[in-house]
């Protein structure tokens, strides 16, 4: 077979020579910010900080293993909150937006002044030492985070790679007579209390070194972290320990297990300092997975001492924060700033994980990066990614070189993974997608063999314990071709449930498998195999399973439900683990055949084959029924999760481009806003942020393929710079674009000078930096409405079928 160029994608091409060989038509001009605009004035870091957003808040560098904020009682999965909650410290990992359990936090460091200068005056354990900060103190900037006690010590801090630099400033002695020794606590423990065990050593110049073992926040086994701790500003007044309530200025080293019975021993060390004029002392942090000795040494490199430059260290932060959204334009043609901060902050929180833990990884040796906290890519894999892939190529193509290193040296891609260890798999196995998309965008520097290994390896290997690698059921699939409900798996073990979620997600791994043999060559026969299989999800479509609200008939006939093993069908209600029956299915809590979403939903998640979708249900018109029925009812959509993502966009399979862009904007800013509850649920490493970020500037990914669906951009006129500098793709309203979108329909388009009817376009877009304009009514118009105008479906040959 030919090699990656579908059909689709050659005909897309003919477009761009057939525009090089004629005398190019004038171009509507390039998107750019207006003079003297700086990116980092529309990031507002603390949107997503309440209501479940679970962001990262603090300070970071992009992808930094340093991530620096204080961590609260509350709402802690992210370290901070807006929520109220008091400030239990301030600690130097964390990750952003995950769900479950809170993440790292490892080693915190508390501020404060004991009572009648008495050390045992001071609070240890975490809750009884919390104090509530000041709610107007509280500043989040890139690369900086800053807020006052409620006691009036303030604390700001910035980071570089792998270290978190604090400037803790004490206010004057408060009590008369005495001068109090500002003291600096430092915490064995972690945000979720996960320590199995940890060390401190303190010199006699106030340097702390240490490590501790902790459990991932969604994974199996456990990891060791260390630190090294250094403080400037004022002179070492004495140092010590804490065990629980109690603390002494000997011994200077201590090793503290888990505890009897798991009890939680509170245990660290402290120093204590003459106190400043100015009230400051400085805390520089580095942290290493490799020894306290490269933890001292990444601090040191990356912050010299003896006199800390915090506004350099904040400095350089903010300017790769700058680089990093630099090749973004956007014309915001009179759109309110709220829409613009959701935006940029939104692209941001993209950069803030995957972490680059690059020279830090003691599992394997090897000279590929080496990224942690792909948490989870079953959240990444349809928006972040994706995302990253145009703002940022060359970070993504290492990312996906870690991925495959991973594979490489622990047999196995993640479908998730965080703090070197395997991450839960929710469903398949979608590494797969984001290798593939990688691919299909011709990202550089990916041995693509070694991937085709790799997801060959998902398809056909079933592991030991696919709870956390590759995929279960695997007899099942090759013979019967779907997942069974209660399947017979004497292969591996894993949670045996998601038969419905399971099914669909190992049919889109499998297409993007096929899109990728076909691409390097493969025989026919392999390239066909598994374009089979990824039609497997219909053995799984109940031509006669009703759906019942409250007893009532909601009227759509069809629906995917669960099979045995034996060909009988099973059952479970189409609104079951959904807001509507209130229940919520993960892998511990009520398992069940689809996760974490309804059968509603998940009937369109099957991004390969929309055009037989479209069929199954009785047409267009039943299609485009059903879509609004499931984005109107209240509770079925649920716009919480990254299931939901492609189903706002789905219209345009149906030739209905236009309801897309209106879909869009029933979300948008309703549920995704700029305000620090903004997030409709957690962002999930920023896959929130990505899919605002995409349905704002106009063109929706389809991930694994080269396919973004067109629509009206929320600003005049977007752009991004070319992977090789080639000038900015720009998307461009050239009439009838209105702040109060009321022209959600596209009238017209030009691709390049040429009319372009399409309803959608590929990655050449970004790559080549091509010109999109479009002409704005406020009427749905007969663009993009013609089959031939739809995205690619298997069903229609748009990937060129065998
Ligand atoms: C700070 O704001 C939170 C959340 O709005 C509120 O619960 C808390 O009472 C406020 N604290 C103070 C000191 O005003
Ligand atoms: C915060 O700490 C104060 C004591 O400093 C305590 O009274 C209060 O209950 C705590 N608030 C929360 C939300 O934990
Ligand atoms: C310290 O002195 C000031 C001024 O005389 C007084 O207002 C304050 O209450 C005193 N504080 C304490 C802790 O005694
Ligand atoms: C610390 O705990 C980990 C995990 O339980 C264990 O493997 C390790 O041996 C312990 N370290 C020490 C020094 O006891
Ligand atoms: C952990 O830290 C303690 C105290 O600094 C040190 O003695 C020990 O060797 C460290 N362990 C490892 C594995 O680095
Ligand atoms: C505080 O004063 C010390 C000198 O006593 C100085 O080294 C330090 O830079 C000052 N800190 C700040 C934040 O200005
Ligand atoms: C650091 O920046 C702050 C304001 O951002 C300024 O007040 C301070 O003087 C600066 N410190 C130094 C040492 O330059
Ligand atoms: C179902 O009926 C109950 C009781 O009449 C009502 O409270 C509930 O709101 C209804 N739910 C839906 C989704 O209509
Ligand atoms: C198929 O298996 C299911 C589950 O074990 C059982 O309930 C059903 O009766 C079986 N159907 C037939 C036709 O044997
Ligand atoms: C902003 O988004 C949140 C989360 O989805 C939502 O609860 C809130 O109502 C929205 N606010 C506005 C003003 O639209
Ligand atoms: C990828 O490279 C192929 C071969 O050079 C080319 O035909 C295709 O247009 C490129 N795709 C993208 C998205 O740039
Ligand atoms: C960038 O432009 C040069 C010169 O026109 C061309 O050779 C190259 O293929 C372009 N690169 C991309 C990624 O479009």
């Amino acid at each position: 077979m030919s090699h990656l160029a579908g059909q689709y994608r050659a005909s897309v091409l003919s477009t761009l020579c057939f525009f090089l060989s004629v005398s190019a038509p004038a171009l509507a001009q390039k998107a750019q910010n207006p003079p003297g605009f700086d990116p980092l004035s529309f990031v507002n870091p603390l949107i997503g900080s309440n209501n479940g957003g679970n962001v990262f808040a603090g300070a970071s560098i992009p992808y930094g293993m340093a991530k620096a904020v204080a961590d609260v009682s509350g709402q802690n999965t992210g370290g901070f909150s807006t929520d109220g909650s008091n400030i239990t410290g301030f600690s130097h990992t964390h990750d952003s937006g995950t769900g479950g359990n809170p993440s790292l936090g490892n080693f915190p460091l508390f501020p404060q002044y004991c009572p009648g200068d008495d050390i045992n005056n001071c609070k240890y354990p975490k809750l009884e030492r919390a104090v509530n900060a000041r709610n107007d103190s509280i500043v989040a900037r890139p690369g900086y985070f800053a807020l006052e006690l409620e006691n009036g010590i303030r604390a700001e801090m910035t980071t570089s790679e792998h270290t978190a630099l604090y400037h803790f400033t004490f206010p004057p002695s408060p009590e008369n007579g005495t001068a109090l020794h500002p003291q600096i606590v430092l915490d064995l423990t972690d945000i979720g209390d996960t320590r199995q065990n940890a060390s401190i050593g303190i010199d006699p110049s106030g340097r702390m070194k240490g490590n501790g073992t902790f459990l991932p926040s969604f994974g199996a086994g456990s990891f060791m972290l260390h630190f090294c701790a250094d403080f400037a500003g004022g002179e070492l007044f004495d140092s010590g320990l804490f065990v629980n309530e109690r603390a002494g200025n000997e011994p200077k080293e201590i090793f503290v297990t888990r505890g009897f019975n798991l009890f939680y021993l509170q245990a660290g060390g402290f120093v204590r300092f003459v106190r400043p004029a100015n009230g400051t002392i400085s805390a520089r942090v580095g942290v290493s997975f490799i020894s306290a000795d490269q933890a001292c040494s990444n601090a040191e490199r990356e912050i010299p001492g003896p006199v800390y430059d915090f506004n350099g260290t904040r400095r350089e932060a903010e300017d790769a924060w700058r680089r990093k959204l630099s090749p973004i334009a956007a014309e915001a043609g009179g759109v309110d700033e709220s829409m613009q901060r959701s935006f940029w902050s939104g692209i941001y929180r993209n950069m803030l994980s995957p972490q680059d833990y690059t020279g830090e990884n003691p599992l394997w040796q090897s000279d590929e990066p080496y990224f942690d906290s792909f948490y989870c890519i079953w959240d990444s894999f349809r928006a972040q990614h994706p995302l990253l892939t145009i703002i940022d190529p060359a970070t993504q193509s290492r990312m996906v070189r870690s991925l495959l290193d991973t594979y490489k040296h622990e047999g196995w891609l993640p479908d998730c993974r965080m703090s070197l260890s395997k991450g839960w798999t929710q469903g398949g196995s979608n590494t797969d997608v984001v290798l593939v998309d990688a691919y299909v965008k011709n990202l550089t520097g990916i041995n693509w063999d070694m991937a085709y290994a790799a997801i060959l390896n998902d398809a056909e290997n079933e592991p030991q314990e696919w709870s956390y690698e590759g995929r279960g059921g695997l007899v099942s699939w090759k013979t019967l071709n779907y997942i069974p409900y209660l399947d017979y798996d004497y292969l591996g073990f894993g949670t045996n449930s998601r038969s419905i979620s399971r099914t669909l997600e190992y049919a889109y791994n499998d297409f993007c498998l096929s899109t990728l043999a076909r691409g390097l060559d493969k025989d026919d026969a392999t390239v066909a195999k598994y374009l089979a299989r990824s039609s497997n999800w219909q053995n799984l479509w109940k031509f006669d399973q009703r759906s019942d609200i409250n007893g009532t008939d909601t009227g759509f006939l069809g629906f995917l439900q669960p099979k045995f093993l034996n060909g009988t069908w099973g059952y479970q209600d189409p609104i079951a683990c959904g807001a509507l029956t209130n229940s919520f299915c993960s892998l511990t809590s009520n398992p069940s055949e689809t996760f974490e979403s309804t059968v509603w939903e998940y009937i369109f998640y099957v991004p390969h084959d929309i055009a037989t979708l479209i069929s199954l249900v009785g047409g267009p018109a039943p299609f485009i029924k059903r879509l609004d029925f499931f984005h109107d009812y209240p509770g079925l959509a649920d716009i919480s999760n990254e299931p939901v993502f492609l189903t706002v966009f789905l219209y345009h399979y149906a030739g209905r481009p236009a309801l897309s862009a209106l879909r869009a904007h029933s979300y948008i800013p309703a549920y995704f806003n700029d305000t620090n509850s903004g997030l409709p649920g957690n962002d999930d490493s920023g896959a929130m942020g990505a899919f605002q970020a995409f349905a704002m500037m106009g063109l929706f990914p389809v991930p694994g393929q080269n396919v973004y669906l067109i629509t009206p951009p929320f600003f005049e006129a977007v752009g991004f710079g070319g992977a090789e500098g080639n000038g900015s793709a720009t998307v461009r309203v050239v009439e009838g674009f209105d702040v109060m979108y009321k022209n959600l329909y596209i009238q017209s388009a030009k691709l390049n000078g040429e009319v372009y009817t399409r309803n959608w376009v590929g990655h050449e877009f970004f790559t080549h930096g091509w010109t999109l304009e479009l002409v704005l009514g406020d009427t749905e118009s007969e663009w993009g409405t013609r089959e031939e105008d739809l995205p690619p479906s298997v069903k229609t040959g748009g990937f060129g079928n065998l």
